[in-house]
């Protein structure tokens, strides 16, 4: 979303962990930035200027002296060019020059003469990364605002154990998606609900429903970005949920009822995503149930509707809902934000292939309660959930 079409400068220096410089740089790549790589002469040790050349699509610099390089792209108009620089991996020593002003190759002299953020994803032995200097090092950049992205605690390559890991290419990603987005809903605190409800018949049956939680995760996400505070409530659900949210997972409707109501006090804006079931059994077995000759019949209570019930304390809240539809998608849509007091309602046909429930991508229609229709392609659900942040911070 807020990486597509940036100038994005990658810095790999000379650790084992610039292997996975080739897969962030795919990810980058495949999410639309344009990515220009320098390398170190310790990095092209570990890795071929070919393969990140390949990967980046863009020619791989190297040398600060390099007649060439510098007569099609000098080093200072790549760092003038760039929306963000990564360092990743980080080494003690690159982080070590950079703190105390050392600019004595292309990547550190390309670096001190950016104005933009500067994210560094460090890299090393976990006893070079305990070591005072390198702490004092890493605070010291951290203070004149350069973003770090947390080593991780695991198994290092040089076979000892702790802190040291270069974070994943992928968590690095979603840290340059966040660093690179509006912070337009900063300030903001919101409840996004997911996923299905399961409403127990005995200890091993339910009525759930198909909803994966995918729709309601990407809009906690997308919100995260946007500088919101998030709480994900979310019913059961394989996903995991989204760095940065506040995270309450719940069964059944009911459950889902309480944590949104305790939540709602302190909240500005909630997205209702998920699919709440409209009936349990309205009596639970203890036991599990035994198999008899005949057919059985469930007796099903109406659960309470948490949209409803907010809508009717709204306050200066902006409430927005979801509609669940196999005909009379807008028709149906438009009704329900009236009668649940809603300020906009995504409508979804969820019998459309790509749409609705379990699948990576969704065709939805934003209805606001003036009734204006914005009926949006089928896109990822990523995408989705930006455009129906677009119109919220549009209108909040
Ligand atoms: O999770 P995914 O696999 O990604 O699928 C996404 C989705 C299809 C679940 C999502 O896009 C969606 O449509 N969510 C709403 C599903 C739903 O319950 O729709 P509804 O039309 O039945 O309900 C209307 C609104 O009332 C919804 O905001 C719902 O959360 C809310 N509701 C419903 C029942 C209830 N007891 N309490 C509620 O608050």
């Amino acid at each position: 979303m807020s990486i597509r079409d940036k100038n994005i400068v990658l810095g790999i220096t000379g650790g084992i962990a610039a292997y996975k410089a080739c897969e962030l740089t795919r990810l980058m790549v495949k999410s639309g930035a344009n990515v220009n790589v320098i390398m170190t002469k310790g990095a092209a040790e570990f890795v071929t200027p070919l393969t990140l050349q390949t990967l980046s699509r863009n020619p791989v610099h190297t040398d600060l002296f390099s007649l060439t390089q510098e007569a099609e792209v000098g080093h200072i108009s790549l760092a003038d060019r760039a929306d963000l620089f990564v360092i990743a991996p980080a080494t003690a020593n690159l982080i070590g020059k950079i703190a105390n002003g050392i600019a004595d190759d292309l990547l550190t002299t390309t670096i001190m003469a950016t104005k933009v953020p500067v994210l560094l994803a460090p890299a090393m032995n976990c006893n070079m990364y305990e070591n005072p200097i390198v702490q004092e090092n890493m605070n010291k950049l951290k203070g004149y605002g350069y973003n770090f992205i947390d080593s991780e605690t695991g198994e290092l390559a040089c076979g000892y154990e702790g802190k040291g890991r270069m974070a994943e290419p992928g968590d690095i990603l979603e840290r340059i998606e966040v660093i690179l987005s509006p912070k337009d809903l900063k300030g903001e605190r919101i409840v996004v609900t997911a996923g299905p409800t399961y409403e127990a018949i005995d200890p091993v049956r339910f009525i759930g429903n198909r909803s994966s939680g995918k729709m309601g995760y990407a809009l906690a996400k997308m919100a995260v970005r946007r500088g919101a505070e998030v709480t994900l409530i979310s019913g059961p659900s394989s996903l995991l949920p989204p760095r940065g949210t506040r995270f309450i997972s719940v069964e059944s409707a009911e459950e889902m009822r309480k944590a949104v109501s305790v939540k709602l006090k302190d909240a500005t804006i909630v997205i209702m995503a998920a699919a709440v079931a409209d009936y349990r059994p309205n009596k639970a077995v203890s036991e599990k149930m035994k198999k008899g000759a005949g057919s059985i019949s469930l007796d099903l209570e109406k659960t309470e509707d948490i949209i409803s019930e907010i809508g009717r304390k709204k306050g200066k809240r902006f409430i927005i809902g979801f509609a669940a539809e196999t005909d009379n998608l807008w028709a149906n849509a438009k009704k329900k934000l009236k009668e649940k007091n809603l300020d906009l309602i995504i409508a979804n046909n969820v019998k459309v292939p790509g749409a609705g429930f379990a699948v990576d991508t969704n065709i939805v229609t934003i209805i606001d309660n003036k009734g204006t229709l914005e009926a949006l392609p089928k896109m990822s659900k990523d995408e989705v959930a930006w455009k129906v942040l677009d119109r919220v911070a549009s209108l909040k």
